[in-house]
């Protein structure tokens, strides 16, 4: 029997509910949702990021005693470059040539790397090129066209330069030639490169008629059809699976993106502005660069297209706690807000303000929709409080009308870490889940604390025991969604994470949309969402269900221990306190549980507590019964924060 309360409504359901989260990982942008076409157009991608070395290590530097100045972090920064020049190739046939990276003359400071070609010799039928294998390939279509960019400049050099697209057997699908090049400064040279044939997975290649030295910087090459037609745009199919999910609002640019490997090579909203050629990029701590062409001002244009809000993510000085962990100390952080100020007044300010004029003449004279900020990502513990009071002061002092989210969720709030936040619009929450857990816990939400604040669900996904996404995963999404719908008095956003991945390299396991250089592909969760949004309640009614309970069917049975995030504290002791009595003592157990990076799982949180036989022995839960457990740890702790 259900008895439904049709005279009694309960909470409206949010209209922001479902929105979307895009970060830089898998690929998602560059090579992804960034038009783009050139891999590495800037010959910039074999740089250590800044505050690394690739000899020792990170070095906490002097400036951040919180987390030991001068020590140096056992972490093996994944940063790799095979070569000095990923993604592109020489290739020299009856001729002989040679190429390496030269900063001798910067186009531009920001991005001071070029490429130098040196033709020694070339025979009457002999072959000097240079080639870019796109994002593992590129797809050229017949009758299409693509605008081709490129820097230059020569010494010695009197030939011509001609521009390919190569089909995988030798084909050649469009050509164009610049002729008698010959300038001593960087030139740059532009044109259109129409398609007599179609390839999937071709190459680009640039190739050189004569003896000489030649130097090449910013090589770019794009459809002319983007996303809304837009220059320096969008990926149309990708752009297009987002625009029709029909997101309230956009979330970006991360995630542990946000966050950076240390806080210098984190990503800065100033960087990514002005000539896309003067943009020196941003090392994800996923392992890659990118160009930074999907910069600040382009995303809050494609918030704008979609009729989308905006979402900003900063970096408040906390560099991700799986690399360096650095945490810049609370005096420090004034030139950080300052940036942060800046990035806002460029989005919201009035045209006639210092940013908000840059906007207009970088063609926006009207506001940008950007209604919310958040703080940083994936934040736990006191010393984040005080510096989330920090940023959220000074934005609503100067930008009330914004709604500013802190990125710690209230499941992960102490009681003691709750206080020391004084005031937040919306904390964000996380959860990935694996498969079942939505079916075990569909009253999950319903126990949480109401205060004076909102809960952003922004980021979930079943993500466990579903493959790479599966129809299992779609249902379990749909009953976390009907979870949040119920719990809408408290929850007021979601966004799925994350939602693109590049198959050809992968840094998560489940993602909402998949792609190649030429197809896409939208998994089931993603009409799953698409069909809740289109289809949302709006408003709860008390609902009874009177039904008998099936005892056969299985449920979420396990156990619950404890772990670190950090992987950068080693504790010892550890005691493990319930209602008074003592119930774990010991030292850690097996360290690490799970990680996926580069493709494959491997170790991440330290498991803290746990018995020799592996159980998880802090609390059992049992069939269909929710408890509290209130625990207290105690341990000898060095290094690292609190992160459990
Ligand atoms: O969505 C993938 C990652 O999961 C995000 O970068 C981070 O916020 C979370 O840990």
């Amino acid at each position: 029997t259900i008895v439904v309360e049709a005279d009694q409504p309960g909470a409206k359901v949010s209209p922001d509910l479902h929105g979307i989260f895009f970060e830089e990982i898998s690929h998602g942008g560059e090579g992804g949702l960034y038009a783009e076409l050139i891999q590495n157009r800037g010959f910039e991608e074999s740089r250590v990021p800044e505050g690394c070395t690739l000899d020792s290590g990170f070095i906490i530097p002097p400036q951040t005693p919180h987390y030991g100045a001068g020590r140096v972090v056992d972490w093996k920064m994944p940063f790799e470059p095979k070569t000095d020049y990923p993604a592109w190739s020489l290739q020299a046939q009856g001729a002989e040539a040679t190429m390496a990276l030269d900063l001798t003359h910067p186009l531009h400071k920001e991005t001071p790397r070029s490429l130098r070609v040196e033709i020694a010799r070339i025979g009457e039928a002999g072959k000097v090129a240079v080639i870019n294998e796109g994002f593992w390939g590129i797809k050229v279509e017949e009758g299409a066209t693509y605008e081709l960019t490129l820097y230059n400049r020569t010494r010695n050099y009197k030939g011509n330069i001609t521009a390919r697209l190569v089909g995988r057997d030798g084909k050649i699908l469009s050509e164009k030639v610049f002729e008698k090049i010959n300038a001593l400064n960087w030139t740059k040279f532009t044109t259109t490169l129409s398609a007599k044939a179609s390839d999937e997975k071709a190459t680009f290649q640039l190739s050189f008629s004569a003896t000489g030295t030649v130097w090449l910087e910013f090589v770019s090459l794009f459809p002319t059809k983007t996303f809304k037609n837009r220059k320096n745009g969008l990926r149309p199919d990708l752009a297009q699976y987002l625009a029709d999910l029909k997101p309230a609002f956009v979330r970006w640019p991360g995630g542990c993106f946000v966050e950076g490997i240390s806080t210098q090579s984190a990503p800065n909203w100033r960087r990514s502005l002005g000539p896309v050629e003067q943009r020196s990029g941003t090392y994800s701590p996923w392992g890659y660069w990118s160009s930074d062409g999907l910069g600040y001002h382009e995303f809050l244009q494609f918030c704008e297209d979609i009729d989308a809000k905006a979402m900003y993510v900063f970096n408040c000085g906390i560099a991700c706690e799986m690399r360096s962990g650095v945490y810049v100390d609370d005096k420090d952080v004034g030139p950080i807000l300052t940036d942060v100020l800046n990035a806002i007044e460029y989005a919201i300010g009035p045209k006639e303000s210092t940013w908000g004029s840059l906007r207009a003449r970088n063609g926006h004279p009207e506001p940008f929709p950007l209604h919310y900020v958040e703080v940083g990502n994936e934040q736990v513990g006191e010393p984040y409080g005080k510096r989330f009071n920090i940023f959220y002061e000074a934005i609503n002092a100067k930008y009330p009308e914004l709604e500013i989210v802190a990125a710690m969720g209230i499941a992960h709030l102490s009681k003691p870490t709750i206080a020391s936040i004084r005031k937040m619009d919306l904390a964000d929450e996380h959860a990935y889940k694996a498969a079942g857990w939505a079916m075990a816990y569909p009253d999950w939400y319903d126990q949480y604390e109401r205060k004076d604040w909102k809960l952003y669900v922004g980021e979930y996904a079943c993500n466990g025991g579903v493959g790479s996404g599966n129809m299992t995963a779609a249902l379990n999404d749909a009953t976390f969604i009907l979870g949040l719908e119920r719990n809408s008095d408290l929850i007021t956003m979601s966004s799925y994470a994350p939602l693109l991945e590049n198959i050809n390299d992968t840094d998560w396991p489940v993602n909402l949309i998949r792609f190649d250089q030429a197809r896409s592909f939208a998994r089931i969760s993603y009409y799953a969402i698409q069909m809740l949004n289109e289809n949302k309640a709006s408003f709860n009614l008390t609902t009874k269900v009177d039904a008998p309970v099936d005892n056969d069917t299985p449920s979420f049975r396990g156990n619950i221990g404890l772990s670190t995030w950090d992987t950068q504290a080693e504790y010892k002791d550890i005691e493990v306190i319930k209602d008074g009595k003592t119930i774990y003592k010991g030292a850690p157990g097996m360290d690490q549980v799970w990680n996926f990076e580069g493709g494959q799982w491997s170790a991440r949180d330290n498991v803290l507590a746990q018995t020799q036989d592996g159980a998880w022995p802090l609390a059992t839960l049992k069939d269909q019964s929710f408890d509290r457990y209130i625990l207290k740890v105690k341990a000898k702790k060095t290094g690292g924060t609190n992160a459990f």
